[in-house]
């Protein structure tokens, strides 16, 4: 049921601060992250690890993405990712005392599936799944399981899916680390930002109709460009899929710092930009990467954090974000890409929540 809802794609979008909530739930204790369901054998796993090898596609795999900033940033051991189209297919090398995890929502991805059971073969130290279908086959030919709650997704364009599997891969990288003997600090750090998550959701989603304003400059357009830097930059990647999927306008990711090595030459008033700008380490360089672009008449609308101290100008449109938490700012930051490609959608009349060409589960390769 879509209840005051036009399409059930807007219906997860605003469902967000609650499916954070149920991830959480039972998980953060007296400011400590506990998973109990993961099973005992999970924390010796965890203690062994030395490298993550993570298996997803589509926006899955974007999560994926996000989580290897987060794994080599906090805990200090080597993250591989891949499509698993490709890993499936061709000859891997493993990595001494590697974890393989999946990512799927529908927990039936075909190539998702086939990646796993070549991957039990391969001398893992063990296979885990973060998927949000609990009767799955990744559910049953995984070791170890990580539920999301995103409860059920019925558009095609996966939404609630893709920041509860954030969540819980945050959740999981800290079990890791505290099996490795993470400082209580850094838990405490991560358990705040988390804290606060769906509050700063909710605060995002208050950006609706501004967005739904703005996605009236990319109705016209044939192509968009979304950029971002470190964890950004898979949310840019995300937001380019998700533009392309409802709205068949064809849109690319560019982590900014690869801009004058190519794509700078697509530049004109014809192709909008998108920037995803949080306050991080990262901001006086991607700040820079705006000035580029609008010297060259790029139009640009950046989401920026409110203290970024980004002002709209000539070729420049700023959408304050409220988000406190560098760690958790990819959860933030994908909220009003989704809408943004939601409104576009809406304009352009195409059928938002099953897509020309797409099935939502793909088990066919
Ligand atoms: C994008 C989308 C797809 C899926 C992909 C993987 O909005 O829905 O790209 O993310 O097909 O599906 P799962 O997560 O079920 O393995």
């Amino acid at each position: 049921d879509k209840g005051r809802y036009r399409h059930f794609m807007l219906k997860e979008i605003f469902e967000q601060p609650q499916v954070v909530n149920d991830t959480l739930e039972g998980r953060l204790v007296n400011h400590k992250i506990i998973i109990e369901t993961l099973g005992a054998n999970a924390n010796k796993v965890f203690a062994d690890t030395r490298a993550v090898q993570i298996i997803a596609c589509g926006t899955s795999y974007h999560a994926a993405l996000v989580a290897k900033y987060w794994i080599e940033d906090y805990l200090n051991i080597p993250c591989l990712v891949e499509i698993a189209s490709e890993y499936r297919y061709r000859e891997t090398a493993v990595l001494p005392n590697s974890l393989f995890i999946t990512i799927s929502q529908s927990g039936e991805t075909a190539d998702t599936l086939a990646a796993l059971k070549k991957a039990k073969e391969q001398g893992y130290l063990g296979t885990l799944t973060v998927c949000n279908s609990p009767a799955s086959s990744m559910v049953r030919e995984s070791d170890f399981t990580l539920l999301t709650r995103a409860g059920t997704e019925i558009g095609v364009a996966s939404t609630k899916a893709f920041t509860a599997q954030l969540v819980s891969l945050m959740l999981l990288m800290v079990t890791i680390g505290k099996a490795q003997g993470m400082d209580e600090a850094k838990e405490k750090s991560i358990v705040d930002a988390l804290e606060h998550l769906p509050n700063e959701i909710q605060s995002a989603l208050e950006q609706a109709e501004a967005i739904e304003d703005l996605s009236e400059a990319f109705a016209e357009k044939h192509h968009t460009l979304f950029l971002g830097r470190g964890q950004q930059y898979p949310i840019a990647m995300e937001a380019a899929l998700k533009l392309k999927e409802i709205s068949y306008i064809h849109a690319e990711a560019y982590a900014a710092g690869e801009l004058k090595h190519g794509p700078l030459a697509l530049i004109d008033k014809e192709m909008p930009i998108v920037v995803v700008a949080p306050k991080d380490n990262l901001l006086e360089k991607l700040k820079s990467n705006i000035e580029e672009v609008r010297s060259r008449g790029g139009q640009l609308f950046v989401f920026a954090d409110e203290s970024a101290n980004i002002q709209s100008s000539d070729g420049i449109t700023v959408f304050p974000i409220k988000s406190q938490y560098a760690i958790t700012a990819p959860m933030v930051y994908t909220i009003p890409m989704q809408l943004l490609s939601y409104y576009v959608a809406v304009i352009k009349g195409t059928d938002v929540d099953q897509p020309r060409n797409l099935a939502k589960s793909v088990t066919v390769e």
